[in-house]
């Protein structure tokens, strides 16, 4: 099993950049299925889902657009909590299908926030493609359209996620292991 260090820890591979890319290849092909006849704004989540977006985007064949934003926490006045907010975003939504890319959706928070933001826009349709899926961290109900892999609750990084900002550049995806 191949091995990594980030930082001051290690990880061992957990899904191989030929099963990942197998897996995108799969997810555009339904997408393109799907949306057959519909112009598609897709909306990449940085800085995790860059490399998920630019790989998914290569298999896409009908007529889209890409757009990026970010989502950053703010102290929040009514609750105790950060609060994630979604900026960056120029582009018109308004009558127009939206497919959101995220990297990992853990407990669903930053995607609730992220899709009760867009849906305020009116979008013709809303949808969201995730890589990754921690089924049992969920906290918020957020309907996944597309979902690469369910995973267990254990850190991973490579293929665009982090730890502590390293990790991003790997091609396949590594977990925590254990010490
Ligand atoms: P959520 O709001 O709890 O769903 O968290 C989503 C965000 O947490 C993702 O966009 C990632 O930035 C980060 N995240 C959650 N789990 C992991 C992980 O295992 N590795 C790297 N980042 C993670």
């Amino acid at each position: 099993m191949k091995e990594v260090k980030v930082h001051d820890r290690h990880f061992v591979q957990y899904l191989g950049a030929s099963q990942i890319q197998n897996r995108v290849e799969e997810i555009a092909a339904q997408i393109n299925e799907e949306y057959e006849g519909k112009d598609i704004l897709f909306i990449g989540v940085l800085n995790g889902a860059f490399m998920f977006a630019s790989d998914l985007l290569q298999n896409i064949n009908i007529p889209c657009e890409i757009t990026f934003v970010k989502m950053a926490s703010y102290q929040s006045t009514q609750t105790t909590g950060n609060v994630e907010q979604l900026l960056g975003l120029r582009e018109s939504i308004e009558g127009r299908h939206v497919v959101i890319i995220e990297d990992i959706v853990d407990t669903g928070l930053t995607m609730s926030r992220a899709l009760a933001d867009l849906s305020k826009q009116n979008p013709a349709s809303l949808a969201v493609a995730t890589l990754l899926f921690k089924k049992e961290c969920l906290k918020e109900n957020v309907p996944l359209k597309y979902i690469g892999f369910e995973i267990p609750d254990r850190f991973v990084v490579g293929y665009g996620l982090d730890y502590d900002a390293q990790g991003r550049n790997l091609r396949d995806i590594y977990q925590l292991k254990d010490d």
